[in-house]
């Protein structure tokens, strides 16, 4: 039996369990263990994405709990999204129906696209889109209103029950939101107490689009600057609370209401991750933690370094701040 998590609603009423599991990076070897792991715990939101590679091993987990019964396919909260690769109208709905047929699953909950910025892969297992000389081959004729309206074709057919962005800044959510027809249902987004984003959570709470935060510690690249898992703000507070870094910074976003997707393919990790609901931060340790906020300096993702050249695209979001 799965513990109580609060969940976030969408803007489609449907909702989303305020912690879920992200994936990038755990090998296709590992998802067993990993995602079993998880679910034993009670996770039930899933992030998964085509650029992870390894959605054919989630869903393989995901049959056999589903097939033993030990689960039904409404506690789960599945979210994948759009590679960059088919990032046109004409791929969406293949690829929806690629991912599903990987996932072992009818529908999503929330399918994203994974990113404004487009690439022209050689063919569907090209995710990184590198030319023979190790270059990205960037589509510069990405149109993300035309894209958009491809997904929203999805949630009519009932594939993808809620749709949503990743990696948009603020001017790319406001074209989406002039032209849709169905409001995007989340932004996910890199958040942690480095990188706050408190300007674009603001915008995002005025056109009520909940947001998911990635990275939520900020642990993936720990040679870009001071490691926030070790900031000494975050582990005094661990130690007066008898909890580990990682529960401070996970519990610090849930509850500022943002709904977070920790990755980790270590057993004691994931099940220590999902333990942040049986204590509180005060309201000094909340401040505390909101004043570690390095606003644009603090962001990790800029994707130069998995993407060399992403950053030439015309729709590249983090050329401005917002
Ligand atoms: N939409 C996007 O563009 C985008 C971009 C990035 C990420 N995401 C999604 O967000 C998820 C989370 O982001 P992320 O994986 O980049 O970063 P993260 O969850 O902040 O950090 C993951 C890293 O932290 C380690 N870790 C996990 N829990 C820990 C703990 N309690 N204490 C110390 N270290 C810990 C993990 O190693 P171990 O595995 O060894 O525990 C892993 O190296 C991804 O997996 C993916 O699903 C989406």
């Amino acid at each position: 039996m799965a513990k109580a998590v609060p969940d976030v609603v969408l803007p489609n009423g449907r909702k989303m369990p305020i912690i879920g599991l992200g994936t990038y990076k755990s090998s296709p070897e590992e998802m067993k263990t990993v995602l079993s792991t998880a679910l034993e715990c009670g996770y039930r939101h899933i992030d998964a994405a085509y650029l992870y590679q390894n959605e054919g091993a989630i869903g393989k987990v995901l049959k056999e709990w589903l097939d033993s019964g030990r689960i039904t396919r409404e506690e789960l909260f599945i979210t994948t999204k759009l590679p960059a690769i088919a990032n046109r109208a004409a791929d969406v709905a293949r690829f929806m129906d690629k991912q599903l047929k990987l996932l072992q699953l009818d529908y999503v909950d929330l399918y994203l696209i994974h990113s404004p910025v487009g690439l022209k892969g050689k063919d569907d297992d090209d995710v990184w889109a590198l030319d023979d000389k190790g270059n990205i081959v960037l589509d510069l004729e990405t149109d993300l209103e035309s894209l958009y309206k491809a997904m929203e074709e999805l949630v009519d057919c009932g594939k993808a029950k809620a749709i949503g962005l990743s990696n948009f800044n603020s001017k790319q959510i406001e074209r989406i939101l002039n032209v849709c027809r169905i409001k995007p249902s989340n932004l996910q987004v890199e958040v942690h107490a480095y990188h706050q984003q408190k300007a674009l959570r603001e915008i995002c709470s005025k056109h009520k689009i909940p947001i998911c935060a990635y990275a939520p510690i900020a642990a993936p690249y720990r040679d870009q600057g001071p490691i926030l898992l070790e900031n000494p703000t975050v582990t005094s507070i661990a130690k007066r609370l008898g909890k580990t870094p990682g529960q401070i910074l996970i519990r610090f976003l849930v509850q500022l209401g943002i709904a977070v997707i920790p990755k980790s393919s270590n057993v004691k990790r994931i099940q220590q991750n999902f333990q942040v609901f049986d204590f509180t931060l005060s309201p000094e340790d909340m401040a505390a933690l909101d004043g570690l906020d390095k606003g644009e300096k603090g962001r990790l993702f800029i994707f130069e370094d998995v993407f060399k050249g992403f950053s030439k695209h015309p729709e590249y979001p983090f050329h401005i701040p917002v």
